[in-house]
């Protein structure tokens, strides 16, 4: 008998074939909207994976119901939709898609940093309402990438590729991390500091830190005051890391120059939400690794942990590890 699995939103054509050829095959075949939480439990009740998305809570009661779940295969770097313990103890494994679109999210989040240091969107703005009359010294200035002190906090993947990035922008390099890493510190010339010292001296701030009960709320109030005015905060992570309302509060009263965010505490944020009132913020909707490549390559890469978890071997990209 073919295993059975449940697919939770529509993904690339040549993934779900791939899923086809050996596997009975349920899907929520819909880009617009999540599965809906009554659809997901009953269709959790039989099935040997799911496939699953960020926006997918894969929780303890859901996991209740699926008495013959044997891997969780989450399309995505990040896992903290997933509790990682009861999937452990229930023998269930779990995998991301890591590495595949750490060069595509930094791209985004350099993006971010280049679209808010420049004003991008308040100048593109200010040309379609016809507001340009003339060339003028002092028109929509910004600050420079170019040779600036970038602070970047969880030296990952992904944050290494921006710091690869920033070389080439003669950029300074400071970063935080649980542990060092002097492979990087060489390759890149990147320094290590302490927490306050990055906030203090950075004039980009990148967060690429996985989101944790340690990293929640990671940035707030007082991490905010002890930036520059100057400075520029890009999340590109999880929105929980940064307390928003603080962010709201240094964004209105110009405490730090500009915020770029790609993810929200609630997403998908509400068009009416006061951060989305201020001019010196850039929003994105979680759009990180969105290439057609990356994403086809993500699709992939999940196919293949969800089988190989399937067929009773170690999948490539196993997280809770403790689980064999
Ligand atoms: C996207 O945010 C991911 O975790 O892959
Ligand atoms: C992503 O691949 C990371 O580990 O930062």
């Amino acid at each position: 008998m073919k295993p059975k699995v449940f697919i939770t939103r529509k993904i690339p054509a040549e993934a779900l074939e791939k899923i086809k050829e050996v596997c009975e095959v349920s899907i929520w075949n819909n880009e617009d909207v999540p599965v809906p939480r009554d659809v997901l439990e009953k269709e959790v009740v039989e099935v040997d994976a799911l496939y699953s998305m960020l926006t997918d809570a894969v929780d303890e009661q859901l996991m209740e119901k699926a008495k013959n779940l044997k891997v969780v295969s989450n399309m995505a770097v990040g896992f903290n939709n997933i509790d990682l313990k009861v999937a452990t103890k229930r023998g269930i494994k779990v995998t991301n898609t890591p590495g595949v679109l750490s060069e595509t999210t930094a791209d985004l989040t350099f993006t971010l940093m280049l679209a808010t240091s420049r004003r991008l969107l308040e100048a593109s703005d200010f040309l379609r309402q016809g507001e340009w009359k003339t060339w003028s010294p002092m028109l929509l200035t910004g600050q420079d990438v170019y040779g600036a002190t970038l602070g970047i906090i969880g030296m990952g993947r992904i944050g290494e590729a921006v710091a690869r990035r920033a070389k080439g922008f003669d950029m300074n390099i400071l970063y935080h991390n649980r542990s060092r890493k002097p492979g990087t510190e060489e390759e890149l010339g990147a320094q290590y500091t302490d927490m306050e010292t990055l906030l203090k001296e950075s004039d980009f701030i990148c967060i690429m830190t996985p989101y944790t009960p340690e990293t929640h709320g990671l940035i707030g109030e007082k991490e905010l005051q002890l930036m520059k005015k100057t400075a520029i905060l890009i999340n590109t992570a999880r929105g929980g890391i940064v307390n928003e309302d603080a962010l709201y509060k240094a964004l209105k009263n110009e405490d730090i120059y500009a915020a770029g965010l790609d993810v929200f505490e609630n997403e998908p944020i509400p068009t009416d939400h006061q951060l989305l009132k201020l001019p010196n913020l850039v929003a994105l909707p979680h759009i990180g690794s969105a290439s057609i490549k990356t994403r086809t390559t993500m699709a992939n890469l999940a196919v293949e942990n969800m089988l190989q978890a399937l067929n009773g071997k170690v999948p490539p990209n196993l997280v809770n590890t403790d689980v064999m």
